[in-house]
């Protein structure tokens, strides 16, 4: 460590514990984490931490659905998303839980310090309430018609067919995604955060260099429209914190959520005896960064900074915000299979090549980013494999063959030496600002440059002709020098290739300031092959393994909608299936909360299923076997996980099961009586 050495710490935001890390979410872990090492190459002091934001109804719903309790649910994706970040390279120097002890005691000393200070107040609201499961809906609970367009099935806060936004109590025809029934309105007091308070504290604070430019414009819309008090308490049933002093009554997820980044570097310091009050109080003079994706701007620009300092702690030192990941110029689609999981990504590909991809696209803005699946193929072998990897793999063979593994003792260019050392605290700049897009871009340029020198200097010529030993051994010395140059700069962007860089080099870890000096005379290992290249196939597999897969058994087959234009239901069914493709269908109990006829349809029935945490629109092509008044309340067995198919009547949102040789003689299936809605069969 230098004596000018910074204390940072860096976090990223905190993936909720109810869904797989997928690509989109990676575009962030990967920016703080090679921002991070950059850091740490650089002879700084700085911790990067995260953990999974892990409260919230949605948690408590999915945990039902799957009949286990909340607190295995977090545990169980806990662990599945640290093994997903291990493998992408992304080191966390602690990953926590916002359902942690730390995470508790800051909430409520945060509320009470604000409460304290007059920032909290209770006032009764209405709400919709769920009189069946006596639960209060999020908006995103309630479903309906949409009041503009009459589209069915609609969210409560906006169409996705017309785009409306709007009220939830404006849907038409309104139900409980949980449990079917009619919300009604009810009253309850709820806690309230003034932000108010904080409206000076906060024009200053967002105007102070804490923001991107882009993004400090985009909250001065939001001052002007005024800012409202927030909402930070919720009802019982809720997965939480309760608050102290009110019971019944728990922290809204998102006022915890970010408590979390103290909660786990709280419990950094507790395993490593660090001083958390010298990082977190009002006048610490170490940094503080938080990259976060723009879709949650306004929770960390406005209620984070306003929280701290009505607790007295310290705010930010900046807020960076990025883009959304699209694939091939698209959002991210589960049926053209580009909506990729870490982990089938990380069954196809080597991680390596999206960190470089990502890091290759991303600039310091918020912009999205475009993941084309053929200029990935293409930067990554040829940038590389083709200039980099392919520097050291001319070079290494003269060395080891000829030379005992032994580099030159001088340089043989030394100008060209020094362009490339003159160039390292440009690069350096460029990381520090996060225009990595432009520090990829200059490597690059200086590899080229890298490899214009072997090309002409020859050493595959030089090699075969007498007397010239000393100039094959300053040549290729030369390359391997600039190659190892090279590997500091994107060390923190392929910290893999790195280490095995290092260990074909006999060199300890590389730090920036190594740049400098060049290794004279000194013993390199045998060179192994440090990448491979992006194969064409492995993507093309990736995206079929992610595509969501129609399984079709004969049986079910009779059950199966009449689907038009689909292309996944024209697929030809599969004489075996492999285990992997069976345990992919999802099984559930439903129950049949309505069944209808379809108007022009001889074979089909409209099925309302009810999967307990939500209900499902089915198409089942039953009519000849069942009136649809003696199914409703039966429980059967759906596919819960299959892709939504657009019909000539509507889109069928999965498909029931059903055994028999057809017409009268088909009968779909019933569990045992104790089978209770969105239980997994298996
Ligand atoms: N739990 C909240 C964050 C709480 S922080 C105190 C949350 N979780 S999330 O899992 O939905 O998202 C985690 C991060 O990933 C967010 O910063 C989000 O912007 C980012 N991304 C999620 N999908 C993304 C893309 N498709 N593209 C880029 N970033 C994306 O929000
Ligand atoms: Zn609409």
């Amino acid at each position: 460590m230098t004596d000018n050495a910074r204390e940072i710490l860096v976090t990223s935001a905190l993936p909720y514990a109810n869904g797989p890390i997928h690509i989109g979410h990676l575009v962030e872990y990967i920016q703080t984490d090679i921002w991070a090492r950059f850091q740490r190459m650089r002879g700084h002091r700085c911790y990067y931490v995260c953990a999974d934001d892990a409260h919230g109804t949605p948690i408590m719903l999915r945990a039902r659905q799957e009949g286990i309790t909340p607190e295995q649910l977090i545990e169980e994706t806990s662990k599945s998303h640290q093994a997903d970040f291990s493998d992408f390279a992304i080191l966390f120097d602690n990953y926590h839980s916002t359902h942690s002890d730390e995470n508790r005691h800051y909430a409520e000393l945060i509320f009470e310090r604000n409460k304290a200070a007059g920032h909290i107040h209770a006032r009764t609201i209405v709400q919709a309430y769920d009189p069946e499961e006596r639960m209060f809906l999020p908006d995103r609970f309630i479903k309906g018609e949409c009041p503009k367009c009459g589209a069915a099935e609609q969210y409560g806060d906006n169409c996705e067919v017309c785009g409306a936004t709007y009220a939830p109590t404006e849907l038409k025809n309104a139900y409980s995604a949980v449990s079917g029934a009619k919300p009604i309105e009810k009253e309850s007091e709820h806690l309230f955060f003034k932000l108010g308070d904080f409206e000076d504290m906060l024009k200053r604070w967002t105007h102070a260099g804490h923001l991107q430019k882009e993004v400090a414009n985009k909250l001065d819309e939001w001052f002007e429209a005024g800012l409202q008090e927030w909402d930070i308490s919720r009802d019982a049933p809720y997965f939480g914190f309760e608050i102290p002093g009110y019971p019944g009554k728990y922290f809204y997820v998102w006022l915890d959520a970010p408590i979390g980044y103290m909660a786990s570097f709280r419990n950094l310091c507790d395993r490593t005896g660090m001083d958390f009050d010298a990082w977190w109080r009002e006048d610490s003079d170490t940094e503080l960064y938080h990259f976060i994706g723009k879709d949650i701007i306004y929770f960390h620009a406005l209620f984070w900074p306003a929280m701290l300092s009505g607790a007295d702690f310290r705010t930010p030192t900046a807020i960076y915000s990025h883009g959304f990941l699209t694939v091939d110029g698209q959002k991210m689609s589960k049926s053209r299979g580009t909506f990729i999981k870490a982990r089938t990504y990380l069954d196809h590909l080597n991680p390596e090549y999206l960190r470089y991809y990502f890091a290759a696209k991303l600039g310091a803005g918020v912009d999205d980013i475009d993941l084309n699946l053929e200029d990935f193929a293409q930067r990554v072998n040829s940038d590389l494999v083709g200039k980099v990897v392919n520097i050291a793999s001319r070079c290494a063979g003269f060395i080891r063959k000829r030379f005992d593994g032994k580099l030159a003792d001088r340089l043989d260019d030394p100008a060209l030496f020094q362009s490339f050392v003159d160039a390292s605290e440009q690069i350096a700049e460029l990381y520090e600002k996060r225009a990595f897009s432009r520090a990829v871009r200059e490597i690059m340029a200086l590899a080229d440059k890298a490899n214009q020198y072997i090309d002409d200097k020859k050493p595959w010529v030089i090699a075969k002709e007498a007397g010239r030993e000393a100039e094959l051994h300053a040549a290729c010395s030369m390359g391997i020098e600039l190659f190892r140059v090279l590997m500091i700069w994107l060390r923190p962007i392929l910290p893999a290739t790195a280490a095995r860089a290092e260990t074909f080099l006999k060199v300890p870890e590389l730090s920036w300031a190594d740049a400098a000096t060049p290794l004279l005379g000194h013993e390199i290992a045998k060179f192994k092959p440090l990448m491979t290249r992006v194969e064409k196939d492995r993507i093309d597999a990736m995206i079929e393994a992610s595509k969501e897969d129609l399984v079709s058994t004969e049986n079910a087959a009779k059950s199966a909608p009449e689907a038009v234009d689909t292309p996944a239901a024209i697929e030809p069914i599969a004489d075996t299936i492999a285990f992997d493709d069976f345990a992919k269908i999802d099984l559930r109990v439903a129950r049949i909360a309505n069944a209808e006829h379809v108007e022009d349809a001889d074979k089909l029935l409209r099925l309302t299923l009810d999967l307990g945490g939500e209900q499902r629109n089915v198409f089942a092509g039953i009519k000849s076997a069942y009136k649809p008044e003696d199914l409703i309340g039966k429980m059967t067995v759906m596919v819960a996980n299959l892709a939504p198919r657009k019909m000539r009547f509507g889109v069928s949102e999965g498909m029931v099961l059903a055994a028999g040789p057809g017409g009268e003689d088909l009968w779909i299936l019933e569990p045992h009586a104790g089978a209770r809605p969105g239980m997994r069969v298996k």
